[in-house]
C-alpha cells in the first residue's frame, strides 16, 4: 500500500493547471493574491505554475515561493517537463521557499507516445529515472506524473513507477489528462497500483483528472477508497477544456460524509478528525477572488459555491427549511464561510474601521493599496447606503487585478435612452502618458463606449463575451461586469466593479485590453508541447 499521511492532502494547481483555461490568464499581482488566499484556506501543496513556460511565470513561482511559503506555510511546486532545462528552471523558481517540491511529468499512454512524442516505451523508461535522480538532486521533494495515465497500460505504468520511486520520486501522481476514465475503472486502477508495484509503500500515491464527463470529483473520491491520498484540484474547478476536479466539492464531500470515508482511513466512521487540513469558512471567498481575477464567471447551479447552491425556491422546501433546516439543507451555508454581514461603516467611517474589517476579511493591504481602497470605498459610500462585505472584497478584488496599466481610464459619458442614438465619449491615457478623446455611436450604450476604446487603442479584437451581475441586492448594488476578448486565437479577460454598470464595463474593457497587451509581449510556452514542438511555436 502507498504511504498513509493519516489524512487526504490537497494539491492546488489553480495557479498552473486552472490558469490554463482559456482566458484566465493572471499577472504576477492576481498569483501572489491567489496564492496567499490559498495559503489561508489551508491547501497542503500550492502549484504556482510552469517556471520554464516564460519569465513571468518564473517570476511568479518564484515570488510565491518567497512571500508565501513559510516554515508553516503550504509547499510551493512548480511544473517542468521531463527535461533538464525545465527541472533546473523549476527548482531555480522554487529555490526561495523553505518547503519546496519539482513535479515532473512524461506521457505513458501509447497514444500520445507514438503521436505526441514519438518516443517508444523504453525511451521513457530510459527518461524517468534519469529525470527524477536530476530533480531529486536540485530539491528533496520531487512529485512524477505519468500524463494520459488512465488511457495507458497498467503493466507498463507499474513498470515506469517502480523506476520513478527508485529514483526518488515521494509522490506519484496518476493523471486522467482527458478525462475518459469512470469511478469504478479508476479506483481499480489506483489498486491495481498498490498491489503490483513492488515500493509503492515508498511514496504517496496522488490523483489529477479532467471533467470533460462531468465525474472528476467521483473518480477522486473512488481513488482514495483505494489509496489515493493525495487531490490535485483547483479552485471552481478551472482549467483546461471542462476543467479539473473542483477542490470545493471533494473538500465539502469529505467534510459532510466524513462517517462513510474515515473507515478507508482505518478510523471509526464517527471520529470527529477532519480528512483535510482545509479550513472550509474560507472557501467562498477563495472561490469569488478567483473567479473575480481570472474572469472564469461560477455558474449558478454550480455545486458549494454557485449562486443557487444555499437558495431554497420551492414553497415546500422554503416551508421545510423553517420547520427544521436539515430537511432540505446538507450544508450549513456557515461551513464555507456565507454570511451576508453588513458592517456598519458609511461615509463618515475612518481609515482604520475600514482597514479592520479588510484584515478580518483577511486582506492584508498595503499602505498604498489601503490608501486606494479607502478612496473607492469613500466613493462607493456617497452612492451607497450599505456597504457590505461583498462589496468591499469587489473593491479590493478589482485593485489587486489591475494589470500592468498601459492604458488609463480618464473619462466616460454616454447619453442614451428611448428617442436617442447611444453615444459614448471616452479618454484614455496612453503608455506615453498623453490623454486621447473618442466619440463613437453604438447600438446601446456598451457598445458606443467599446468603439470609442477601439478607436483610441486601434487594437483589432473580438468582444466575445459581456456579463453583468450585481455584487448585492438592491437598486444602489455594484454591477460587476467581465468581458472576454478574443485577438490572435486567444482569449483575454477583464473586471471591474461600480454602481454604474457602463463605468463598470468600460473600465473591464481597458483591463481586458491592457492585459491583452502585456500578454503579448511573450508567449507562454503550453506545458503538455513536447519539447520539440515548444521550441518552434517559440519561434513563432
Ligand atoms: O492533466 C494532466 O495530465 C496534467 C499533468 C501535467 C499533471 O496536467
Ligand atoms: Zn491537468
Amino acid at each position: 500500500m502507498a504511504k498513509d499521511p493519516g489524512r487526504v492532502l490537497i494539491f492546488d494547481t489553480t495557479l498552473r493547471d486552472g490558469e490554463q483555461s482559456p482566458g484566465a490568464s493572471l499577472n504576477l499581482e492576481e498569483k501572489l493574491a491567489i496564492a496567499q488566499q490559498l495559503a489561508r484556506l489551508g491547501v497542503d501543496i500550492i502549484e504556482a505554475g510552469f517556471p520554464f513556460a516564460s519569465q513571468g511565470d518564473f517570476a511568479a513561482v518564484q515570488k510565491i515561493a518567497e512571500v508565501v511559503g513559510g516554515e508553516e506555510g503550504p509547499i510551493i511546486c512548480g511544473l517542468s517537463r521531463a527535461s533538464k532545462s525545465d527541472i533546473k528552471a523549476c527548482a531555480d523558481a522554487v529555490e526561495p521557499a523553505p518547503k519546496k517540491r519539482i513535479h515532473t511529468f512524461i506521457a505513458t499512454s501509447d497514444i500520445h507516445l507514438e503521436h505526441k512524442l514519438r518516443k517508444s516505451r523504453s525511451d521513457v523508461l530510459g527518461i524517468v529515472p534519469e529525470m527524477v535522480r536530476y530533480a531529486k538532486c536540485l530539491v528533496d521533494d520531487v512529485e512524477f506524473s505519468c500524463e494520459d495515465a488512465a488511457r495507458s497500460d497498467p503493466e507498463f505504468l507499474y513498470q515506469v513507477i517502480e523506476l520513478a520511486i527508485s529514483a526518488g520520486a515521494g509522490t506519484i501522481n496518476i493523471p486522467d489528462t482527458v478525462g475518459y476514465t469512470t469511478p469504478t475503472e479508476f479506483g481499480n486502477l489506483i489498486s491495481g497500483i498498490n498491489k503490483n508495484v513492488n515500493n509503492i509503500d515508498e511514496a504517496i500515491l496522488s490523483v489529477h483528472g479532467h471533467n470533460d464527463l462531468g465525474l472528476a470529483v467521483a473518480n477522486f473520491l473512488e481513488a482514495i477508497k483505494n489509496g489515493a491520498r493525495q487531490l490535485e484540484c483547483t479552485i471552481n474547478g478551472i482549467g483546461e477544456r471542462a476543467g479539473n476536479a473542483a477542490l470545493e466539492e471533494l473538500v465539502m464531500a469529505l467534510h459532510v460524509r466524513r462517517g462513510f470515508y474515515n473507515p478507508f482511513f482505518g478510523r471509526q466512521p464517527e471520529s470527529p478528525t477532519p480528512l483535510t487540513a482545509i479550513r472550509t469558512e474560507e472557501i467562498t471567498k477563495t472561490s469569488r477572488l478567483v473567479s473575480n481575477l481570472t474572469g472564469m464567471i461560477v455558474q449558478p447551479n454550480k455545486a458549494i459555491v454557485g449562486a443557487n447552491a444555499f437558495a431554497h425556491e420551492s414553497g415546500i422546501h422554503q416551508d421545510g427549511v423553517l420547520k427544521n433546516r436539515l430537511t432540505y439543507e446538507i450544508v450549513d451555508a456557515k461551513t464555507i464561510g456565507l454570511t451576508d454581514s453588513k458592517i456598519s461603516l458609511g461615509k463618515l467611517s475612518g481609515r482604520n474601521a475600514v482597514r479592520a474589517r479588510l484584515e478580518e476579511l483577511g486582506y492584508d493591504l498595503s499602505r498604498e493599496d489601503l490608501n486606494d481602497a479607502f478612496a473607492r470605498f469613500k466613493d462607493l459610500a456617497d452612492r451607497k447606503r450599505e456597504i457590505t462585505d461583498r462589496d468591499l472584497e469587489a473593491i479590493v478584488s478589482e485593485q489587486v487585478q489591475q494589470p500592468d496599466a498601459f492604458y488609463e481610464l480618464r473619462l466616460v459619458q454616454v447619453s442614451c435612452g428611448t428617442s436617442l442614438k447611444p453615444t459614448a465619449t471616452v479618454t484614455l491615457m496612453d503608455p506615453e502618458g498623453d490623454e486621447k478623446t473618442s466619440v463613437s455611436l453604438g447600438t446601446g450604450p456598451v457598445d458606443a463606449v467599446v468603439r470609442a476604446l477601439d478607436s483610441l487603442v486601434g487594437i483589432p479584437n473580438e468582444l466575445t463575451e459581456f456579463s453583468v451581475k450585481s455584487v448585492t441586492e438592491g437598486i444602489d448594488a455594484l454591477g460587476e461586469v467581465t468581458i472576454r476578448v478574443r485577438y490572435k486565437n486567444n482569449l483575454f479577460s477583464g473586471h471591474s466593479a461600480d454602481t454604474d454598470v457602463v463605468v463598470a464595463a468600460a473600465q473591464a474593457y481597458v483591463n481586458a485590453l491592457n492585459r491583452l497587451v502585456s500578454v503579448n509581449k511573450k508567449a507562454p510556452i503550453h506545458p503538455q508541447l513536447d519539447l520539440i514542438e515548444s521550441q518552434s511555436a517559440q519561434a513563432i
